[in-house]
């Protein structure tokens, strides 16, 4: 089976999307590194895995740590796989917004993301099993106001992703943005989001469209997860600017 006997490591393990590649990744044979604040959920889910014969490293660590990649590739050791899937995000409009939750967004959006890659790229290119991916959002493909930090962080991700895929072509190495819409985790309550009206995904389907992707023989280097999320990229792109940030609007919880 693809993935069996490599180690994937995952950030953001302690939830929701990253807790689900956790469990998909060591249902493939892969051992596991988790990575998150969290280190008693964390110890919880590397129990249960460990329950199927997998080894698991549990990593405790704040990605707002400077050079987070550096520090983290100090700590473990064999790495095929990376994903990183830790993300905060937190709503309202940019002029109220602190300075730190504007630059806590920046930190691990944006930062952890580039310096986790480049820190174990080494690495995922001298194993060519595995595989680097970027947990982006639908919001990264536009703009949201009262998630403008957030979306254009993730936009950054998409972007710095799918470059990077096409400069390590043919090395092995399958590198892949995955944006999923909204998902039905801890991210709204922690982010503060409304959630009127919103149809979401489970993080299962999520962590499905990533796997459909990584295992096609010419894998894409970008995939939004959900049919209905991708046509509401589709036509938010067709309509004029200010009409689709006018729909795109998140609400902060009152
Ligand atoms: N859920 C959605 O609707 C949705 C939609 C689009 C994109 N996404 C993206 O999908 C990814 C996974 O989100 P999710 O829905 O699974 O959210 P979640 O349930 O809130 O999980 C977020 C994860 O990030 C970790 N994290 C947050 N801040 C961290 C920090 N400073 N250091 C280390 N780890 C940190 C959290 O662990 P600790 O708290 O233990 O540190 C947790 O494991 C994120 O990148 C998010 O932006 C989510």
């Amino acid at each position: 089976m693809r993935y069996a006997g490599t180690t994937a490591l995952i950030t953001g393990a302690s939830s929701g999307i990253g807790a689900e590649f956790a469990r998909r990744f060591a249902a493939r044979g892969a051992d596991l590194v988790l990575v998150a604040r969290r280190a008693d959920v964390l110890d919880a889910l590397a129990a249960e895995i460990r329950e199927t014969g997998r080894t698991v490293q549990v990593v405790p660590f704040d990605l707002t740590e400077d050079r987070s990649g550096r520090r983290l590739a100090e700590r473990v050791g064999r790495v095929d796989t990376v994903v990183n899937c830790a993300g905060v995000a937190k709503t309202g409009s940019f002029e109220d917004s602190t300075e730190d939750e504007i630059r806590l967004q920046l930190r691990v959006n944006v930062d952890a993301v580039v310096d986790i890659s480049h820190a174990f790229l080494p690495r995922l290119k001298a194993s060519g099993q595995g595989a680097l991916v970027n947990v982006a959002s639908l919001t990264a493909h536009l703009p949201v106001p009262g998630l403008a930090a957030y979306s254009a962080a993730k936009a950054f991700v998409v972007h710095f992703t799918e470059a990077l895929a096409h400069e390590l072509r043919g090395s092995g190495l399958t590198v892949l943005a995955l944006s999923p819409g909204p998902t039905r985790t801890e991210f709204y309550a922690t982010s503060g989001t409304h959630e009127n009206g919103v149809r979401f995904q489970t993080a299962a389907q999520v962590v499905d469209t990533a796997f459909a992707a990584l295992d096609k023989k010419n894998p894409p280097v970008s995939v939004i997860s959900g049919a209905q999320n991708r046509w509401v990229k589709r036509v938010l792109k067709a309509l004029p600017t200010r009409t689709a940030l006018r729909l795109m609007e998140a609400e902060p919880v009152a």
